[in-house]
């Protein structure tokens, strides 16, 4: 596999370079433009990863730098001001670069910033968690929440480069690694069952952080997240498949309150689900519902959903933004590794899914 991709949208082309240990300073060089950065991170990846990539950068650069509060609520109006607050003390212009060094959190912040800065400015992200390294820094997709809604402000704008290097995923919380995994089970279950086959024959090597096991993972989902963009840049069709078990997990994470299930364990439970309805629908056997339950406890993630009676659920799902025209749309298996979206599904068997006290 390439240690590089080239990503084709309809507006513009860029790489995802997939490194290990590398220098980060040397590798996003290229791709900045006049002489002004502005390096994005937060407080827990700042002493990680910051001084190396600052230091190099200096050397050529007029480097600042914006450390946020680490969290998806200070993913925020306020928090984004401290961003265009640095630039505008800085004087810095149309020329200026910024770099998303982080989570999904800190990259659609820093994405969203660099949209609208002077009405857009180049932008480089290093996505530091496995998370943000196979999904948010694909696709163009930045923002920042709403208190009434999560990512509802925010803009298509895609990076000049993303550098993935897989040896900032040594220092991610176990957690956070397996959380990162679930999105990186979802591409096989939507697109590609020779991929699941793949994971279930490397899955220990990817959790103990073989790098060059995890180059491969990452530049295959990557690749996968790619081609649905590519198709589909502002989501009018095949980009809903990457909602795969997140229509399920929305109703886990609302109901818990966000904060206690990772985002990518409520989608772990929630795949599960989907498979299981799908399973009820007839399209597939018994053997693939166990084959995506093994997959994900090979990954540390839960299975089991916590006890949320069928009509929350119900309510919880009516609230998704897939219900077009009052009618509940689901991503579901045709086969592993083939999904669609419908509406055409048995209610009575959804309720059968949903009732966490069988
Ligand atoms: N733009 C998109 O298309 C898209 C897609 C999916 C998710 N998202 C967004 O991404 C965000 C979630 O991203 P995430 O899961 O990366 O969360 P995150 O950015 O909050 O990172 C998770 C945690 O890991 C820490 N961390 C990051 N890198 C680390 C490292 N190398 N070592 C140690 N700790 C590290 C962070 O500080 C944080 O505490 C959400 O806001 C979500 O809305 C966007
Ligand atoms: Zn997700």
């Amino acid at each position: 596999m390439s240690d590089k991709l080239i990503v084709d949208t309809p507006s513009h082309q860029y790489p995802i370079f997939f490194e290990s240990a590398c220098d980060m300073a040397e590798w996003v060089m290229p791709f900045i433009q006049g002489k002004q950065v502005l390096i994005v991170t937060n407080e827990t990846v700042e002493p990680l990863y910051l001084q190396a990539l600052q230091t190099g950068l200096a050397e050529r650069f007029f480097v600042e730098v914006c450390v946020l509060p680490d969290g998806e609520v200070y993913k925020t109006q306020q928090y984004i001001n401290q961003i265009y607050d640095v630039l505008m003390a800085r004087h810095f212009n149309r020329d200026v670069t910024l770099i998303a060094l982080g989570g999904g959190v800190i990259g659609d912040m820093t994405g969203f910033a660099a949209a609208t800065f002077m009405r857009g400015v180049n932008f480089i992200q290093i996505p530091t968690t496995l998370l943000s390294q196979v999904d948010s820094s694909v696709g163009g997709k930045t923002g920042i929440n709403h208190p009434q809604g999560k990512n509802m402000i925010g803009a298509f704008w895609q990076p000049r480069m993303v550098l993935a290097d897989m040896h900032t995923l040594k220092t991610l919380p176990k957690r956070e690694l397996s959380a990162g995994m679930a999105e990186v089970i979802k591409y096989a279950l939507i697109m590609d069952v020779s991929f699941l086959s793949w994971l279930e024959d490397n899955m220990s090597a990817l959790m103990r952080l073989d790098m060059q096991v995890m180059k491969e993972a990452v530049a295959r989902c990557c690749q996968y997240k790619a081609k649905i963009v590519a198709e589909d840049e502002r989501e009018s069709g095949k980009r809903a498949l990457l909602n795969f078990g997140h229509t399920f997990g929305h109703v886990i994470e609302t109901h818990e309150g966000y904060g206690k299930w990772l985002h990518g364990e409520a989608v772990a439970v929630g795949m599960l689900q989907a498979t299981q309805l799908s399973y009820k629908m007839g399209w597939l056997s018994q053997q693939d519902v166990l084959r995506v339950r093994n997959i994900l406890q090979a990954a540390n993630l839960p299975i089991e959903p916590p006890k949320i009676t069928v009509a929350q659920a119900k309510t919880l799902m009516s609230h998704d933004k897939k219900v077009k025209s009052g009618q509940l749309r689901l991503i579901l298996l045709k086969s592993l590794g083939s999904a669609v979206v419908t509406a055409d599904f048995d209610e009575a068997l959804l309720d059968e899914v949903l009732d966490s006290t069988q």
